[in-house]
């Protein structure tokens, strides 16, 4: 019984053996295979010391890197892990898309049909997300496209925001130095907007169809659609915050509530700037009607952003980050987002372990930990837009570079982030403000695109009469050094506030390549900082452990962000021996609700399998 369970679950394989498509390690079954040798609690696990298997978990190789990982053991998860048969994978034979709503999708999935190729389907999921899932889908707040033509042409699209022109450096501190809360709520909170250049830019470089076209969906469903069930509940949880602004309370609240489930949820302000949009394209949005009213807006509420600062905004191509792992090549978002950087330099230090311990046992997420540990230390220092701060990027994804921080890593010891100030962490359940969706078309077009206004509904600030809300991005800044953002992020002066400038971000748009160089997965995720650690770990979920890709998306999460210095993790996602022996090692463990919201598509033997994450109601759809 344990040989057969084994050999199917394929994680108990010799050298460089690969599972099939398809057969690899479901969870449900690894979650049976532990039932029936124990339940729900294995054996606990030895102290890290006398634990060490025949084949030391964790050993760093001495020369090239060897295609597989050589995993010891099998997956550690708690038998009652409350996603593990959640998931609903799609499967289909020419294009997929897959986002945070299954209507955006359904639109999505739509356009591709009709003859559109991805960048025209991530320009109308964008749209119908700003309408149907508004605590991140947005016109008002930012983005980034990471994108890989059929002929393997990889480039990003950066439509972050940027600080207002009358910003400033301690904007946000009080008269005793501390932070405010006007970065988090009300008009001082936003950026100016991209995403409607954003959106443009990419259309105009790589669009097929006609732009009136892709608006037009969204448009639809802002006359009219039925709110479901969990953006009802998104609503109610920030129904506080936007009872302040008028205009929101008109647009979302019934009576200071969110509309029930079930709604025919009505957005016609909303509706007549997409119709704007959709016949003059990003002038009326930058310069004409709708900046009227984004900056009549900012005058009613003392908020900076002026007809200069809308003027000026544009829309920036990047170089991708580029990287190897275990020959897979990832593609991922520079600066100014810190996400392919310092995903890079997790996968760069994880590497050169030839050897990894058991998925979700106290070995494994220790190197994980120290891993993200260092690599978030360096984000926070080094890390800011890249037209402002010079950026030592060459040494921070390199693989010698990362074989200095693996050798700093004590085998079974949690090595302390070095302080800068303490940090309470941050709230209870994370991951829903920004929104990743994920698309390839039936021409093998990828795009990988990652868009927010930063918290759930932005600044809550509603634009009068034009139906949209605003971003709070200018949190996302270093508001004053050494203290923590909303994330608890404690970040330095390469990320400091300065007029024009855009904020760091944590967004991760990925696009992943097998080991032929042929189109494997396209990931992302929301969840500020731990957005970089959720996709590092679907990523080595599939390369490493060899998990389906509903596996690898349903199995819990952990961050470690440097500072605070506790590593997060989903409540019941690990075994109380795995969590004894974390403790033991000299962690601080902070459990929390749900991590991430990831949205994600992978090449298989079977056609374009889409994943939508089953901790948030997202959907996948293709044909
Ligand atoms: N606002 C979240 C991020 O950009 O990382």
């Amino acid at each position: 019984m344990r040989e057969l369970v084994a050999a199917k679950l394929g994680v108990d394989r010799g050298l460089g053996q690969r599972a099939e498509l398809g057969v690899r390690c479901p969870l449900v079954l690894a979650l049976a295979f532990l039932a029936a040798c124990g339940g729900a609690n294995p054996a606990p696990e030895t102290t890290p010391a006398a634990a060490a298997p025949a084949r030391a978990p964790g050993r760093a190789h001495g020369g090239a890197v060897r295609a597989d990982a050589v995993v010891t053991g099998r997956p550690i998860v708690p038998a009652d892990w409350q996603f593990s048969d959640k998931v609903a994978p799609v499967t289909a034979a020419h294009a997929m898309v897959v986002s945070a709503h299954p209507l955006a999708s359904q639109v999505g999935r739509d356009i591709l049909r009709g003859g559109g190729n991805a960048i025209d389907a991530a320009v109308a999921v964008g749209f119908a997300l700003t309408v149907v899932l508004p605590e991140a889908g947005n016109i008002g707040g930012g983005g980034f496209i990471v994108y890989r033509d059929a002929t393997g042409r990889v480039r990003a699209l950066d439509y972050r925001e940027t600080a207002p022109g009358h910003a400033a450096h301690d904007m946000y501190l009080d008269s005793s130095g501390h932070l405010t809360e006007a970065s988090l709520t009300g008009h001082l909170a936003s950026g100016v907007p991209g995403s409607v250049a954003g959106l443009y830019e990419a259309w105009k470089t790589y669009g097929r169809l006609p732009w009136p076209k892709l608006v037009a969906p969204a448009i639809t469903l802002a006359e009219g659609h039925v709110l479901d069930a969990y953006r009802s509940r998104s609503i109610e949880a920030e129904a506080e915050r936007l009872a302040q602004f008028p205009a929101s309370r008109r647009q979302f609240l019934v009576n200071g509530h969110a509309p029930p489930a079930g709604t025919m949820f009505r957005q016609p302000d909303l509706a007549r700037t997409l119709r704007l949009i959709a016949d003059s394209g990003p002038d009326v949005f930058y310069r004409g009607q709708i900046a009227d009213s984004i900056v009549a807006e900012m005058q009613r509420g003392h908020g900076l952003i002026t007809k200069n600062d809308l003027k000026g905004y544009r829309a920036k191509w990047r170089t991708p980050i580029q990287t190897t792992y275990r020959g897979y090549t990832i593609y991922s978002m520079p600066p100014s987002s810190s996400g392919g950087v310092t995903m890079a330099e997790i996968l760069n230090i994880m590497e050169g372990f030839d050897t990894l311990p058991a998925f979700g046992s106290a070995h494994y997420l220790h190197l994980e930990a120290e891993a993200m540990r260092r690599a978030f230390m360096d984000r926070n220092r080094w890390l800011g837009d890249p037209d402002f701060v010079r950026m030592p990027l060459e040494r921070l994804l390199s693989k010698s570079y990362a074989a200095e921080l693996r050798a700093q890593i004590l085998p079974d010891r949690a090595t302390p982030t070095p302080p800068f100030q303490a940090s309470e962490g941050w709230g209870e359940d994370e991951g829903t403000e920004t929104t990743h969706y994920s698309i390839v078309d039936a021409d093998g077009n990828a795009a990988s695109i990652t868009t927010t206004l930063n918290g759930g509904f932005g600044s809550a600030v509603t634009v009068q009469g034009a139906g949209f809300l605003l971003n709070n991005e200018m949190d996302d800044f270093t508001g004053a050094p050494g203290q923590p953002n909303q994330y608890g992020l404690i970040q330095g002066e390469a990320n400091a506030i300065a007029p024009k400038k855009r904020m760091l971000s944590a967004m991760t748009p990925s696009i992943v390549l097998d080991r032929n160089g042929n189109l494997f997965m396209v990931v992302g995720t929301p969840g500020g900082p731990t957005i970089i650690n959720s996709v590092y770990e679907v990523i080595v979920n599939v390369i490493d452990h060899k998990m389906t890709l509903a596996d690898a998306v349903a199995a819990p999460r952990i961050n470690q962000q440097a500072l605070p210095d506790v590593i997060f993790l989903e409540r019941g996602g690990l075994t109380p021996a795995t969590l004894d022996s974390l403790k033991a090692m000299g962690y601080k463990l902070q459990e929390r609700g749900r991590q991430g919201d990831v949205q994600a598509i992978q090449q298989t033997a079977a056609g374009w399998v889409g994943v939508a994450d089953p901790r948030h109601g997202g959907g996948a759809s293709g044909y």
